[in-house]
């Protein structure tokens, strides 16, 4: 098992571009399926999770080739249709199969994801959506199956805005007969991205980014081209790395427009941040400032930068305090930054960051991807090396992390880590 050695006391200096978005990847790759025909997608990221989703819809019939970010999908006929336990248990995101499945193949069957490192993360508002579009869903031994010989458009009114539930239901309504409205959905980049591929395939899709989207059923599909957004929370985690080395970092091939709550928060803490049409650059010359943040649902500040926000506030200056209003029990980088001598109180959901001078280097473990990227941020700045086990977690969501952050001045080492058994 590979681990990461982090040299602290690094400056991040220089350009570094963003990678094509694992979470709109994602659900593209699996809406190919709605369709027999050929797609291809580009800037499509060389993750663990991508190449996952692709064993997994190969399983289900999809034939793919991926070469330097290129991706070919096409999916003549399902050959089955069940996602196993074995593969949805290491990516959540299989769930999205069963949209096209159903829309298409007239049946899934999916096991549960069941719960992750910070809670129990439902997917009931997927299978109440897929209910009320007529599918009749049971669970069995920790499957879901789900059958409809003809989906039938109806309003859906989500009680929560999930990016999921409204990627699944979106896919699933453009093979149901008439009229879908998805209303109270979520907003969130890869949401509207995933909408415009569908387009692009012969679908009938108003309302992609916004809370009501209206989808037309029963279009014929066909395949399509598509290029994947930039990856807005490798291009915060880049820019959050500027302000907490006082460093100077401009990423490139990035969309601002999706990242405004968090350079909002970048210049609260006194960084300089400067924007142009795919680019943003940020500077510090001094310790930032603590801060309030608050995680939201798009357009607010993106859960998935929680803990790296986090671990610049272990070395700010003054009191910050972090809640997490989307995974409230998302905090598992908290023991690990506590090692490396942060001070963070944690009461149910909210966390009260004391800034140190310094942070001292520790072996520490990732335990999922965004605390992963948190314990390379704070490695950098902790004085010492920096031992992080289990950095599998970290190829599931950024390439080549460890380069990236090589191009910028920071060191970073992959190294084999021995099992002890
Ligand atoms: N929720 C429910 N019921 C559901 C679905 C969601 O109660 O049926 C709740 C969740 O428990 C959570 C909230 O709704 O409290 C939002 O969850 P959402 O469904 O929006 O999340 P998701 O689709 O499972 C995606 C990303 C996550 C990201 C969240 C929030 C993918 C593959 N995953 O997850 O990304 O944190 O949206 O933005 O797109 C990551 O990349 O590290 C990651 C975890």
């Amino acid at each position: 098992m590979d681990k990461f050695v982090v040299e602290g006391g690094a400056r991040l200096e220089g350009r570094v571009s963003v990678g094509g978005s694992k979470n709109a990847a994602l659900p593209i790759m699996v809406a190919s399926m709605l369709s027999d025909g050929q797609s291809t997608l580009r800037n499509v990221p060389a993750l663990k999770d991508i190449k996952t989703l692709s064993k997994l819809m190969e399983i289900l019939g999809s034939q793919i080739t991926y070469s330097d970010g290129v991706m070919t999908l096409t999916t003549p006929e399902f050959k089955d249709f069940e996602a196993p336990y074995d593969l949805v248990k290491t990516m959540r995101a299989s769930v999205y199969v069963l949209g096209p499945l159903l829309a298409r193949h007239k049946k899934a069957k999916v096991s549960l994801p069941g719960g992750c490192a910070w809670g129990p993360r439902p997917i009931d508002l997927h299978l109440k959506g897929f209910e009320a579009l007529g599918a009749q869903v049971t669970l069995d031994a920790g499957y879901i199956l789900a059958e409809a010989d003809q989906l039938v458009g109806t309003d859906i009114h989500l009680d929560l805005p999930s990016v999921g539930a409204t990627g699944n239901l979106m896919m699933a309504a453009t093979g149901a007969k008439g009229t879908t409205r998805i209303l109270n959905a979520a907003q969130e980049p890869e949401m509207p991205a995933l909408a415009d591929y569908l387009i692009s395939m012969g679908a009938s899709i108003e309302g992609g980014g916004t809370s009501e989207i209206v989808i037309e059923g029963g279009k014929p599909l066909h395949g399509a081209e598509h290029r994947v957004i930039p990856d807005r929370i490798e291009a915060g985690t880049f820019l959050v790395g500027a302000a907490m080395t006082q460093g100077d970092v401009t990423v490139t091939g990035c969309d601002p427009d999706h990242l405004r709550a968090t350079i909002a928060k970048l210049q609260a803490v006194g960084a300089q941040v400067d924007v142009g049409e795919d680019w943003v650059r940020v500077r510090s010359t001094s310790k930032p400032k603590g801060l309030r943040l608050t995680t939201e649902y798009y357009p607010g500040f993106p859960t998935d930068l929680q803990a790296q926000f986090m671990a610049m506030a272990t070395v700010s200056e003054g009191v910050s305090v972090i809640t997490e209003e989307i995974y409230r029990d998302r905090f598992s980088h908290v023991p690990e930054l506590n090692r490396l001598g942060a001070d963070i109180k944690l009461t149910e959901n909210i966390a009260v960051v004391e800034g140190q001078p310094h942070l001292s280097a520790a072996h520490v473990m990732a335990t999922d991807l965004r605390a992963s990227a948190a314990l390379i941020l704070a490695g950098l700045v902790a004085k010492g090396e920096t031992h992080i086990s289990r950095v599998y977690h970290i190829d599931r969501g950024y390439e080549r992390i460890e380069k990236k952050i090589a191009e910028l001045g920071g060191v970073v080492r992959r190294e084999d880590e021995p099992l002890v058994t």
